[in-house]
């Protein structure tokens, strides 16, 4: 079994606004559990604000991470994290699919590959998901305070943006599971995104 336990593996930048991404969704997901907005006389509660607040944060991180995608020498490339429009890398997508599928039916996870198609691809969607959701919201926001709250297409933003919900709690319990999982079977530590060494 290979392990990559080198905490150089992500640059430092990349480790801090993953960090500062995932504390902001994890603020918004548990939030969104009890939030209350005010609505005909009925006052709504704190976690609304903070909802919208730390979501629009959410927005700015999401939007300062993709910018470190672009611009970084160091970590996955962005054609790894976005490979659609690529038939060489949708090959070695649907390749890896096969290595992970393989692994799965022995009950094991695959040896640790730095470059592997399948965890990449998966990282770049759930990263266009929490943008699409911070998106979403803070469209709505805007436009709710300009009084346009009760227009069609806003509601279906919103209503949009409660479904997109759903996937990201998905997202979020298969990645820290397997983030997890990988740590204890000694796969991929997790300091290698959860540390703050330069
Ligand atoms: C909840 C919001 C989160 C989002 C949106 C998110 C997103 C991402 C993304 C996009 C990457 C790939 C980064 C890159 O290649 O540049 C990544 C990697 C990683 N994440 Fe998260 N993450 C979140 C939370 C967490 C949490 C709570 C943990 C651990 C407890 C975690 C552990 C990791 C680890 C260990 C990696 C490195 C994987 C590797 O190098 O192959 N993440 N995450
Ligand atoms: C990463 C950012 C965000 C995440 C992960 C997130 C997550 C969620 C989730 C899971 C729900 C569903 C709650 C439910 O139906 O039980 C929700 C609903 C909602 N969110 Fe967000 N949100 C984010 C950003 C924002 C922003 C920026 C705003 C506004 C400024 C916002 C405003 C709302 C509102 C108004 C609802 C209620 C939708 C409804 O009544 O159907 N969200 N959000």
């Amino acid at each position: 079994m290979s392990t990559s336990s080198d905490p150089q593996r992500h640059a430092l930048v990349t480790r801090i606004f993953h960090g500062a991404l995932a504390t902001a969704v994890i603020l918004q997901l548990v939030s969104s559990t009890t939030m209350e907005f005010a609505y005909r006389g009925h006052p709504g509660n704190l976690m609304a604000p903070l909802h919208e607040y730390t979501g629009m944060a959410a927005l700015a991180l999401a939007v300062l991470f993709w910018l470190t995608v672009f611009l970084r020498r160091r970590g996955t490339p962005l054609g790894m994290l976005v490979p659609w429009f690529s038939a060489r890398r949708l090959r070695g997508l649907w390749d890896d699919i096969w290595v992970h599928v393989e692994a799965a039916r022995q009950l094991t996870l695959p040896d640790h590959d730095d470059h592997a198609p399948l965890p990449s691809a998966v990282h770049g969607l759930g990263l266009l998901l929490i943008t699409g959701l911070a998106a979403s919201g803070t469209f709505w926001f805007v436009l709710h305070s300009l009084g346009l709250g009760g227009n069609i297409f806003v509601r279906l933003v919103l209503f949009l943006h409660a479904g997109m919900g759903v996937l990201a709690w998905g997202y979020f319990i298969g990645h820290v599971g397997l983030a997890f999982l990988h740590h204890v079977t000694k796969h991929l530590p997790l300091n290698v995104m959860w540390s703050l060494k330069s």
